[in-house]
């Protein structure tokens, strides 16, 4: 068994209608009444119907999680949602600093952070993702701009809080884009990610932090991606959209997670 469990997580963004996001959660969770020794799978559908996917994985280990939340406490804040409200959908896992929240919101990594604490403070597990845009990339900026990202999001994240947070490495050219960090690219960031957590926390929180990888993940290249000693699971968007497409990807998850 891999220190680490694996975690397969559908970011479903502003996708499926009420039926087809009903369907959707009710097929995976026939297919997950029991937990996978190697994997944990989480579905963050969009937040209107959270309270049908709840309902159609009862009973089955698929967990649930939001794609944002509110900075805010509960109030006179038109369109958000508070960490509470996910909550009381028993959901365990909130999306923060996705790159469509930075690029089309002006999301910071001082509101991401700001996000972070307040998720934390309400009980959540957060799904942090970072990730370079392509001229970074080409620029050989991966790893300042990663650094950047952490030391932002993560300021003033106490070592006892990091073990409620998964980083999401996703290179923002790869984000739906059917391009795919090749699996040393990914390793070569995720290794990074973790000698920093190493650095500014402590080796064994490093250890057990789990890191994941997002961008253009499909059944065709998640085993080879996950078999990456340092990626622990995948951030999954198109291909989380099917059964068909995404069950592949959940067994890549177990499979490399229950050797
Ligand atoms: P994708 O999205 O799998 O469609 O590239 C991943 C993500 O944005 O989390």
């Amino acid at each position: 068994m891999r220190a680490r469990r694996q975690l397969v997580a559908g970011n479903w963004k502003m996708n499926t209608n009420l039926k087809s996001a009903t369907e959707l959660a009710a097929g995976l969770a026939e297919k997950l009444k029991q937990d996978l020794p190697g994997t944990e799978v989480a579905i963050c559908p969009p937040a209107p119907y959270l309270a049908a996917v709840s309902a159609a994985i009862a009973g089955s280990v698929v967990k649930l999680g939001g794609q944002d939340c509110s900075f805010e406490e509960p109030g006179a804040f038109t369109g958000e949602v508070a960490p509470e409200m996910l909550l009381d959908f028993s959901c365990r896992y909130v999306i923060l600093g996705h790159s469509e929240r930075r690029q089309y919101h002006a999301e910071t990594d001082a509101v991401v952070n700001k996000k972070v604490h307040m998720a934390l403070k309400k009980g959540l597990h957060v799904i942090l993702c970072v990730g370079e845009k392509l001229e970074e990339m080409e620029a050989g900026a991966t790893e300042t701009v990663l650094d950047r990202q952490m030391t932002g999001s993560l300021a003033s994240v106490t070592p006892e809080d990091l073990a409620k947070i998964v980083v999401a490495y996703e290179p923002v050219w790869a984000i739906g884009t059917g391009k795919t960090a090749t699996p040393a690219q990914a390793e070569k960031s995720h290794v990074f990610l973790r000698q920093w957590i190493a650095n500014r926390y402590n080796p064994q929180i490093a250890e057990t932090l789990r890191i994941l990888y997002g961008g253009s993940v499909k059944a065709a290249n998640a085993l080879e991606l996950l078999q990456m000693p340092n990626i622990d699971g995948a951030l999954v968007g198109n291909a989380s959209l099917k059964v068909d497409q995404f069950w592949p990807i959940i067994e890549a998850g177990n499979t490399v997670g229950s050797n």
